[in-house]
């Protein structure tokens, strides 16, 4: 099995990832020593240096062939004084390890961590390591639940990607070791300031089930086309069944990304008022959180960087309820995502 697949040996080509916030939170450790200890060809290492007051590189990796003093770093890093962790560790989901069928090589770590993700055992060993930690990682870490969340200082969302070899979309996550209530941790989109986890938590959609939703089920009247195309004019958008340019036969049990909704009997005959009302709660929701609560999905929109985006059938549930509760005259479950103003003053 290659190196590249078992190691994640995906190198970070391009210094898109040090944003200005990014460099500034660099500068302010003051640390002199960048420290990585997923090295790879030390690509992280040679772009921050001479920043701030680095005046040492240091790399580890678990792969002879690379020149780093050997160390697994997914057991164990030795801590270095005055220094700044700047990583991009290797990622892999337990789903897809077992998938691409590498999941033997990998058993032991998942077992012995409890992660469900190598980025996350990674990233919890470099938080046991060092006070200050850059690290590349997945951008699922948003909508994840680390439990050092609250040590975060911010979180930078990349759109562009840093990588030559994965379309993976990935953020930025500097952690200074102190802990915080979330409305002191910074969230940006490239190098624009967009909110605080404490402003996109309050906005996390959450179904009530408060009316029957049933999805993947071959009788739905209500299509969701629940990822964006490449196309800008195909967003993720609710649609009457006979609408979908897809066959709807291959809607399954496990379909994730198209899908039909069935509802409940007594609101049938408001579908298209549900569908309409839907659409405009969705559309209000993705300005308001900038996208950020989405699940990013590979690759770019066409007309440049703007990610695709997925909705998840959780969040679909709880946007169809709250239309149900507008078409049956009850604004209350909805109010800040039908009002005219979002909470970043944007007219939406
Ligand atoms: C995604 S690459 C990143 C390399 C470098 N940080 C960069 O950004 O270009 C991950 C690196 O971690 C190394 N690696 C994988 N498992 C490791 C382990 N258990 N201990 C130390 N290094 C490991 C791989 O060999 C690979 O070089």
């Amino acid at each position: 099995m290659s190196a590249k697949k078992v190691l994640g040996q995906y190198f970070t080509k391009k210094d898109l990832w040090l944003k200005p916030q990014v460099e500034a939170f660099i500068v302010n450790s003051k640390c002199s020593i960048a420290y990585d200890p997923f090295a790879g060809n030390g690509d992280m290492l040679e772009t921050i240096k001479g920043i701030g007051e680095i005046k040492q590189t240091v790399g580890l990796d678990i792969d002879p062939k690379l020149s780093w003093r050997l160390n697994d770093s997914l057991q164990a890093i030795p801590a270095l004084e005055n220094a700044i962790i700047i990583t991009n560790p290797p990622y892999l989901a337990k789903y897809s390890a077992k998938r691409k069928q590498i999941h033997h090589e990998l058993e032991y770590y998942y077992q012995k961590s409890g992660f469900v993700d190598i980025y996350q055992l990674a990233l919890f060993n470099t938080l046991q390591s060092a006070k200050y930690v850059v690290a590349i990682i997945p951008e699922t870490f948003v909508n994840s639940r680390f439990s050092y969340m609250n040590r975060l200082s911010q979180i930078t969302v990349l759109e562009e990607n840093p990588f030559e070899d994965t379309e993976n979309p990935v953020c930025v996550v500097c952690f200074d070791g102190k802990i915080k209530n979330y409305d002191q941790i910074k969230i940006y989109k490239n190098d624009k300031y967009i909110c605080t986890l404490d402003d996109l938590e309050r906005h996390r959609l959450k179904p009530r089930f408060s009316a029957r939703i049933t999805f993947n089920t071959p009788e739905g009247k209500i299509a969701l086309r629940g990822v964006d195309s490449t196309n800008t004019q195909n967003p993720i958008s609710f649609m009457r069944e006979d609408e979908l340019d897809y066959d709807t036969k291959l809607v399954k049990a496990s379909s994730r990304l198209i899908t039909l909704i069935d509802i409940d009997s007594r609101y049938q005959p408001y579908v298209d008022d549900i569908i309409q009302e839907s659409n405009q709660i969705l559309k209000n929701y993705r300005n308001i959180t900038k996208d950020l609560l989405l699940s990013p999905f590979k690759g770019n929109q066409k007309n440049g960087v703007r990610r695709r985006r997925r909705l998840d059938y959780k969040s679909a549930r709880a946007i169809l309820e709250m239309a149900i509760d507008r078409v049956n005259g009850n604004n209350d479950s909805c109010s800040n995502l039908v009002s005219n103003s979002g909470w970043f003053g944007v007219s939406v």
